[in-house]
């Protein structure tokens, strides 16, 4: 937090079929990985472009809204997207725990809509186009947030709920616990 390229507008991936683009996208993915987080945007490893990586995990998707109609499955698989735009289908927003690698050692409850769509193009130029919700919506926001230089904590609307991770294991009355934490980037605790 506060590294200049984390602070500033990515610009466009000029050719995403680029052979140092898939070099790239492999450094992330093992960095993503390492972390054994949920998704990594291209600032966070100091490359100031618009793309980011993410995967929802099966066991991930408990979407708390209900918002599957009974589709069992409802995990993402590794996604590159590059050059994303990202709509809001819904006013609604959710607050949900999130940690980030670019803010070790915090956790913040952060609004987020429940139900987006995004666009944008994968590694050798082919187009996405989705609709997300639940924790799917949540990660496609925060990874983006990355983008425009924008940190969870810049979306928070309660800075009382910005706490440190280490809080959590004191198990106060209603705080939260490391599991309803989303960390999309994780850090090895
Ligand atoms: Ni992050």
């Amino acid at each position: 937090m506060g590294h200049p390229v984390l602070r500033a507008p990515a610009s466009p991936v000029p050719d995403p079929t680029a052979p140092e683009i898939q070099t790239l996208v492999r450094d992330m993915v093992e960095t993503m990985d390492d972390a054994d987080g949920a998704g990594l945007a291209a600032p966070q490893v100091h490359v100031p472009l618009r793309l980011v990586i993410f995967h929802v995990p099966a066991d991930r998707e408990e979407s708390d809204e209900g918002s599957d109609a009974g589709d069992e499955d409802s995990s993402v698989p590794l996604t590159i997207l590059m050059n994303p735009v990202i709509e809001p289908l819904t006013e609604e927003q959710d607050m949900g725990w999130e940690g980030c690698l670019s803010v070790p050692g915090l956790v913040g409850a952060v609004p987020r809509f429940t139900k987006i769509r995004y666009r944008g193009v994968t590694l050798g130029g082919a187009p996405i186009d989705r609709i997300a919700e639940g924790f799917h919506a949540r990660v496609v926001q925060h990874e983006c947030d990355h983008l425009d230089g924008i940190l969870y904590p810049q979306r928070m609307t309660d800075l009382s709920l910005l706490m440190f991770r280490e809080e959590m294991k004191h198990g106060a009355p209603g705080a939260v616990e490391d599991e309803d934490v989303d960390d999309m980037e994780a850090e090895a605790s």
